[in-house]
């Protein structure tokens, strides 16, 4: 199976998923969109009202919000791959619970194998929590990673940055990174390709950047 085949299967797994309670309440799933060979991966936390409405990631308030920061660095969403750490909407946008992320886990998993990204830029600390779980978003974001041979870029949500416009600056700043990043990852010797097993070493600073 290539790459467009394997996040077809998983978004059509997903479409009938009731592998944890939040398929109860979800109008529709969002398993994520985006091309199957993205160099950048955003990985948000869950649907919200307007995603559960429409189906698609990051449609609303910090949609638009992602939409112009892509801009700031001349990209538009069609050119990278957005998913969430759950497919379903948590009701009243509430925290993705640990049963929920763990029964969500494998569909990303599959995703991120499938389309390789050079870069997954985490958004939030939900998606941060998988890579680095003790880390503080406040002294972690803007600072690529190397984590289970993946480069890892926290980033503060862009919802965040919507509640609190001093973030704003913040993450304006850490988005300018991002292409250069690509770049750079693209040198990376140890840069997993698609039948590389992740490994479970420690995360690992990268000088690099
Ligand atoms: N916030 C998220 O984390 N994901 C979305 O898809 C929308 C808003
Ligand atoms: Fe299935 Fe994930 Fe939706 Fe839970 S959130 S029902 S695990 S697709």
């Amino acid at each position: 199976m290539n790459s467009e085949d394997i996040l077809h299967q998983v978004a059509d797994e997903v479409a009938v998923c009731t592998k944890c309670d939040l398929h109860h309440s979800r109008k529709h799933t969002v398993p994520g969109e985006g091309p199957p060979d993205a160099e950048i991966m955003f990985i948000g936390e869950g649907p919200g009202f307007h995603e559960n409405e429409q189906g698609r990631p990051f449609v609303g308030a910090a949609g638009k919000f992602l939409e112009q920061l892509l801009a700031s660095i001349s990209m538009q969403r069609e050119q990278v791959f957005i998913a969430n750490v759950v497919k379903c909407r948590p009701p009243g946008n509430r925290d993705p619970q640990t049963e929920e992320l763990a029964a969500c886990s494998d569909y990303l998993e599959r995703q991120i194998m499938a389309i390789n990204p050079k870069v997954i830029a985490t958004l939030g600390r939900f998606s941060l929590q998988r890579y680095l779980p003790n880390a503080k978003i406040s002294q972690v974001h803007g600072q690529a990673v190397r984590v289970k041979g993946r480069l890892i870029f926290p980033m503060y949500h862009p919802a965040a940055a919507l509640h609190q416009p001093s973030l704003k600056v913040t993450v304006e700043a850490d988005f300018a990174a991002l292409p250069k990043l690509v770049q750079e990852a693209a040198k990376i010797p140890e840069y997993v390709d698609q039948t590389t097993q992740e490994t479970e070493e420690e995360p690992k600073q990268l000088s690099l950047f």
